[in-house]
């Protein structure tokens, strides 16, 4: 589920401030007096040089039969052992990853890959939420580069024609297939589908700089149909000795003193687990479905105190955890409880009401004192199934909630939303997945988060000790029932339905039915008596 990020209309808040606090207003470009400052500012904006960089970080086939999974925590001492070739950059490549990278994460975290033969190079997003591999293959304005499949002698085409929607943007293509590896680690490579798209709408970002897909979600999700099996079941198809495992640590973007834009960072690890990439126990939830990578909450706390709904509700009608979202998307009643939650904490720690226009996102909110913003804010807790009865939790901090956004405003920081309301169902996205290691365990079915590594967002402040905790047991629960199953509920509710239409037909039909005979038989015996008068006054005596 791909929701991108656009960032020209996010200059939307002008600030003042005063004793560090902020006053936010709505600014509007198009307005009269700040219309000239604004344009400068856009200008600026378009201007500023991007300085961004990203550390990819790949177990190298070699070194394969060492990778452990965390799954036996007591089996630390293989686990320690684990090696990882880090990909060596030189100037040149860093001058070349300045030019292709963008820092800002609500653009999403692309990988480089290598396509064809002679190989093209290109930057996909990493996406868990769809399953197709998909790069542009023509012309598009918003594209730096294309697939050239001409130019590969080992590419094939299929021919068959996909079209692939997703939660914004979309595409059409002609599916072929070509060898295609990672650059990072060569040597996982496979002929896997490409989708060769033709024809985007709303689905490329100019600034984004990435010119393709990668979802990484199961074949069932695949378009046309899991027959076009995706880019990671081909490539643990082809590459026996490599574990049906990735996971991500994705580091997001971080305030930084010098001003420049944030920088981007994070790792995909194909294959396996670096323990070095948690600072906590690996805690693991299994998949409930194999489709997105779908698992239950079973409570949402804001500052310690539970929401007090039903837990199927934080599930309504799903949850997965999708690297190619940005926000914590909410379904909505559970989406303006935390809300009301949030404000509730943060008028009584004296801020003042933040008003509707940010919380659903319009709004940018700048402010001087950052850190005293930071303070005044709940820490809001995820808790996840373990088993029946136990469930483990995930601690979320302003700095980790509140995204920090690139703007050419001196001095202040600026941040945006992090939570936004779904429709369909809750969404993992990045905003939760920078605070831990998450690993996509498919080997064992479940998903896997540890304490991150990465830096936290504002170095001046420092990290809360520990963002995960678990797993707590719980007398008389029964955690499977937070689980929204569609067609259970279908089945029941038409069951039910059924039955209630049942009863309601005999009710209704019993003195229909009793009417309808009377009539009948009254009408039976007036026709009777009619035709007897009939008969006795047409027949002469
Ligand atoms: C990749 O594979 C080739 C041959 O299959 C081998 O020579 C090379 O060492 C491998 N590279 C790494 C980094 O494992
Ligand atoms: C949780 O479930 C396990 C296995 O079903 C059981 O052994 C344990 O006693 C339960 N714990 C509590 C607190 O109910
Ligand atoms: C929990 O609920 C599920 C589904 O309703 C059921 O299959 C399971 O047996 C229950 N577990 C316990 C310990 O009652």
């Amino acid at each position: 589920m791909l929701t991108p990020y656009t960032s020209s209309c996010d200059i939307r808040t002008l600030i003042s401030h005063t004793f560090g606090l902020s006053v936010h207003r709505k600014w509007h470009c198009a307005q009269s007096h700040f219309s000239i400052a604004c344009v400068v500012i856009l200008l600026l904006h378009t201007l500023v040089p991007s300085c961004t960089g990203t550390v990819y970080r790949f177990p190298v086939r070699r070194f394969h039969s060492q990778v452990v999974m965390a799954k036996d925590e007591s089996n630390t001492g293989v686990r320690s052992q684990l090696r990882i070739v880090q990909r060596d950059l030189s100037p040149d490549d860093l001058v070349k990853m300045k030019n292709n990278l963008n820092g800002f994460s609500g653009d999403g975290y692309y990988i480089d890959l290598d396509i064809g033969t002679p190989t093209q190079t290109m930057q996909v997003l990493i996406d868990t939420g769809s399953a197709n591999f998909a790069i542009a293959a023509s012309f598009d304005p918003k594209v730096r580069r294309y697939f050239h499949r001409e130019n590969s002698s080992t590419y094939q085409e299929i021919g068959t024609q996909i079209h692939v929607a997703y939660t914004e943007g979309q595409w059409d293509g002609v599916l072929g297939s070509d060898i295609v590896s990672v650059s990072s680690a060569p040597n996982i490579s496979a002929r896997v589908h490409i989708a060769c798209i033709t024809q985007a709408k709303d689905f490329f970002i100019p600034e984004a700089e990435w010119q393709g897909i990668l979802g990484l979600g199961y074949s069932q999700l695949s378009m046309p149909d899991k027959s076009t099996m995706p880019f990671w079941d081909t490539v643990v198809q082809e590459n026996p000795d490599l574990e049906d495992v990735f996971s991500m640590h994705l580091c997001g973007s971080s305030f930084n003193q010098t001003n420049e834009e944030p920088l981007m960072e994070g790792s995909l690890i194909f294959g396996g687990v670096i323990e070095s990439l948690s600072s906590s126990p690996i805690y693991y939830t299994p998949i409930f479905k194999q489709l997105y990578y779908e698992v239950v909450l079973t409570d949402i706390m804001v500052s310690g105190k539970s929401l007090n709904m039903k837990c199927k509700e934080y599930n309504f009608d799903k949850t997965i955890v999708d690297s190619g979202t940005t926000n914590i998307r909410l379904p909505k009643k559970v989406f303006n409880t935390v809300v009301k939650a949030i404000d509730q904490h943060i008028q009584e720690n004296g801020l003042e009401n933040l008003g509707a226009s940010f919380y659903n996102g319009d709004d940018v909110l700048c402010l001087l004192n950052i850190e005293e913003f930071y303070r005044s804010f709940p820490i809001i807790s995820f808790s996840l199934y373990a088993s029946e009865n136990s469930s483990f939790q995930l601690d979320l901090s302003a700095q980790h909630y509140m995204r920090p956004v690139q703007t050419d405003l001196m001095p202040p920081s600026c941040v945006k939303f992090g939570f936004s309301p779904s429709n369909t169902g809750t969404v993992l996205g990045a905003v939760l997945m920078e605070a831990f290691y998450v690993v996509f365990d498919r080997r064992s079915s479940r998903i896997g988060f540890g304490q991150t590594t990465c830096p936290f967002p504002d170095p001046k402040t420092p990290a809360p000790h520990l963002t995960i905790h678990g797993p707590v047991f719980y007398l008389n629960r029964n955690f499977t029932e937070c689980a929204y199953k569609k067609s259970d509920n279908m089945d029941r509710s038409f069951l039910i339905i059924s039955y209630i239409m049942a009863g309601l037909s005999i009710v209704v039909a019993l003195p229909l039915f009793i009417l309808c005979f009377l009539w009948v038989r009254r009408r039976v015996t007036v026709i009777d008596e009619g035709d007897t008068s009939e008969t006795q006054s047409v027949l002469p005596n």
